[in-house]
């Protein structure tokens, strides 16, 4: 039944390829191979190259293999792969490239898959993905295997684009955050594995509404939602209060934080013991003086569960942004690049559990004799006077409230 295809002698010296007929599958499993031979069938079906010692994939290995279906190239040293090496494979359905050595995937890898509905990278050492890898299957791709790599960010926005898939592996990774919303229109998405990463929070999603909802365990229904997120540090506070109304007292997790729900488990901390803390501004600046056209620089500190964010509002009642005249820093300070008008502005501090404000003067004295490009007296290391002066101002009429 099998015909030698091959026999490419390598330092093993017992490398062989078996073609087995009639299924035009090639199994070159086990055989000390360092790269892809170069004279495989191209009407070949399903080819199995697992188990050897491939580093590098490139687009000759696989040209013109318009046929092939099934692709295994699982337990290789495969770090490299080369731009457009599947671009013929349209036909391919399942594509293994799990425990190899990957690191990057960007939009060229996997080009030309229009048809690709398993692929499977686990075990790799992925720490980037490109939001555009995927973009031939979005469409087709019901099985996406990232576990066991290095990865901080997922390419969410592809993965919301995922209509047709029903596994979604993305455990032991070191992903920290999980957009809001991102699996709304997976509506076929039938197991969804994060476990083992660095998630504080999982946020409300449409997804986990399809009741009932069981963790991974034995026997439960195929239609149901499997969902596992276990073995993250999560932060019990009034965020997962959504999450532990839903009852699957199957699920063992623990909180890391905050510290008095530390190490007790998920389903029996009471719904009441999710607690956030709003926000309280605990130093800001009440009253700032400074010279037209200087910078200034306003601040506005607070603390709560979760962590506040802080806006400012100008005297004229609009958010300010970033602009090319402000910067507004995550730590609540407000950079005003040319100070121009008096007023007031508004602190404001929001987070979960509700929002503090606090108002901030600021008073611009008019300096009709400052101009930079007429400075009378550059001496001074480049400091203009009323620029030293203003200077001196704010540094010492800068006050704290609290
Ligand atoms: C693929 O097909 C093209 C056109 O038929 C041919 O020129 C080329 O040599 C083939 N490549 C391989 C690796 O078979
Ligand atoms: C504004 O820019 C600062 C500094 O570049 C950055 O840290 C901050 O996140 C930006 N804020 C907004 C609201 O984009
Ligand atoms: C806030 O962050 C900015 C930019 O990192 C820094 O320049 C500023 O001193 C910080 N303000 C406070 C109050 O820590």
């Amino acid at each position: 039944c099998c015909i030698v295809l091959l026999p490419v002698l390598l330092h093993s010296g017992r490398c062989t390829c078996q073609n087995l007929l009639p299924s035009y599958t090639v199994l070159c499993a086990k055989t000390g191979l360092l790269f892809v031979p170069p004279n495989i069938d191209r009407q070949t079906a399903e080819l199995r190259l697992m188990d050897n010692f491939i580093t590098t994939l490139r687009h000759r290995d696989f040209a013109n293999m318009t046929s092939l279906i099934h692709l295994t190239l699982s337990r290789n040293t495969i770090s490299q792969i080369r731009p457009y090496t599947f671009a013929d494979l349209q036909d391919l359905h399942a594509l293994h490239l799990d425990a190899n050595r990957l690191t990057v995937l960007d939009d060229s890898h996997f080009q030309g898959l229009v048809n690709l509905r398993h692929l499977i990278l686990a075990n790799n050492q992925l720490h980037s993905i490109s939001e555009g890898a995927f973009q031939d299957f979005l469409e087709t791709l019901e099985d996406l295997d990232l576990s066991y790599n290095n990865l901080v960010e997922i390419p969410w926005d592809t993965i919301a684009l995922l209509v047709s898939v029903n596994t979604l592996s993305l455990d032991h990774n070191l992903i920290e955050s999980v957009p809001e919303g991102i699996f709304s229109n997976l509506h076929k998405l039938a197991r969804l594995d994060m476990t083992s990463n660095k998630l504080k929070k999982i946020p409300p999603d449409p997804l986990f509404l399809r009741i009932p909802v069981y963790a991974k365990m034995k026997g439960s229904p195929l239609t149901a939602l499997v969902l596992s997120f276990g073995g993250n540090p999560l932060h019990c506070n009034c965020e997962l209060v959504w999450l532990r109304r839903l009852t699957r007292e199957d699920d063992l997790e623990t909180c890391a934080s905050p510290k008095d729900l530390a190490g007790k488990y998920f389903w029996t901390i009471r719904e009441e013991e999710f607690v956030c803390e709003p926000p309280m501004i605990t130093r800001h600046t009440s009253k700032m003086f400074v010279m037209e056209g200087q910078e200034v620089s306003l601040r506005c500190k607070s603390i709560g569960d979760p962590e506040p964010s802080t806006h400012w509002v100008s005297p004229d009642g609009k958010l300010i942004g970033n602009t090319s005249r402000t910067i507004c820093y995550e730590n609540g300070s407000l950079d005003i690049l040319k100070a121009s008008d008096s007023g007031k502005f508004t602190c404001i501090a929001s987070n979960a559990a509700g929002e503090a404000t606090a108002p901030v003067e600021l008073v611009v004295n008019p300096s009709p004799h400052f101009d930079p490009k007429l400075d009378p007296d550059p001496g001074w290391e480049g400091f203009s006077p009323v620029l030293l002066l203003s200077l001196l101002q704010s540094s010492s009429k800068e006050m704290h409230g609290s």
